[in-house]
């Protein structure tokens, strides 16, 4: 019996998702969401020993098998040898990858610290960029599986309080439909997802209680996304009008605005 919010159709749980970024609050509700649809797990994340952890924890609480791997986004002479080690050890069986990190930063900072703004564009893009680009070929030459990218809403449109954040997001945005557009004839999907506010340490302090959405929510639209073949999916639904407005008032008003 499915939980609710997993797909109908269900893993014969010799399919290995793969999660990067496994400690990130969405990240571990998307993993328990492919547990509970029978998918077995891989997942990698800086603190190795909080990975181990969360997937001893999947593993007891959903009778899947999930493994742990160490993997640093900033440390891109690292991801070859980290994607020929999952592949590797999960051969055929690896259905899929999600590409949770990601980094706020501080924003303020950035504006005036080279230093905050590299770290928040080499781990928001340069470093999801450079382990797709070692992932993508096993999907391309199995011609099958699934790519999920978390960007985020901030990506949609520049704005002057995180531009820095927004534009890696925007620029993982292009990438992922660029890559879409690559692998479609492949039958490779590629899914971009776009959260709007969840609530996860991300957001603590910054966002008024009640306005950040359950991570679980990304969690349930990522599993839909995956099934449906959806190309790109915001999270909540309502952020996919409220982006349509932003995106389009014009760049004279907008920059009175503040946002
Ligand atoms: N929360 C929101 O409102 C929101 C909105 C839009 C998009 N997003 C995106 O959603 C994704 C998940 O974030 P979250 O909200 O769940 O926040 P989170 O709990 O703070 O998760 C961030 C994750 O990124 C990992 N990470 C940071 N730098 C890394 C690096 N160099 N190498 C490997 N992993 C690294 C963190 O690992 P550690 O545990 O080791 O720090 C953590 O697992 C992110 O891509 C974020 O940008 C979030």
């Amino acid at each position: 019996m499915s939980r609710p919010g997993t797909p109908p159709q269900e893993s014969n749980g010799s399919e290995v998702v793969l999660i990067l970024g496994a400690t990130s609050m969405i990240a571990r509700e998307t993993a328990a969401t492919f547990a509970g649809a029978g998918y077995d797990l891989t997942l990698a994340g800086r603190d190795a020993e909080e990975v181990e952890r969360v997937a001893a924890d999947i593993a007891i609480r959903h009778g899947v098998s999930a493994t742990s791997e160490r993997f640093d986004a900033l440390d891109t002479d690292d991801h070859r040898r980290f994607a020929e080690a999952v592949t590797g050890a999960t051969g055929d069986a690896l259905a899929g990858v999600v590409v949770a990190f990601g980094v706020l930063g501080d924003s303020e900072r950035a504006a005036t610290d080279f230093d905050e703004a590299q770290e928040i564009i080499a781990a928001n893009y340069v470093g999801a960029v450079s382990v797709l680009t070692h992932l993508v070929p096993y999907f391309e030459r199995k011609k099958s599986g699934f790519i999920v990218g978390i960007s985020s809403v901030s990506g949609d449109r520049g704005r002057g309080s995180i531009y820095t954040y927004g534009s890696a997001k925007g620029g993982f945005s292009l990438y992922l439909q660029g890559l879409r557009n690559r692998l479609h004839k492949s039958g490779v999907h590629v899914l971009t997802v776009k959260p709007g506010f969840i609530d996860t340490r991300m957001t603590y302090g910054a966002v008024k209680p009640g306005m950040a959405a359950d991570p679980a929510a990304v969690a349930r639209a990522i599993i839909r996304g995956v099934r449906k073949k959806k190309s790109v999916i915001y999270v909540p639904r309502i952020w996919r009008l409220i982006m349509f407005a932003i995106r389009n008032i014009p760049e004279p008003i907008f920059k009175r605005l503040g946002l």
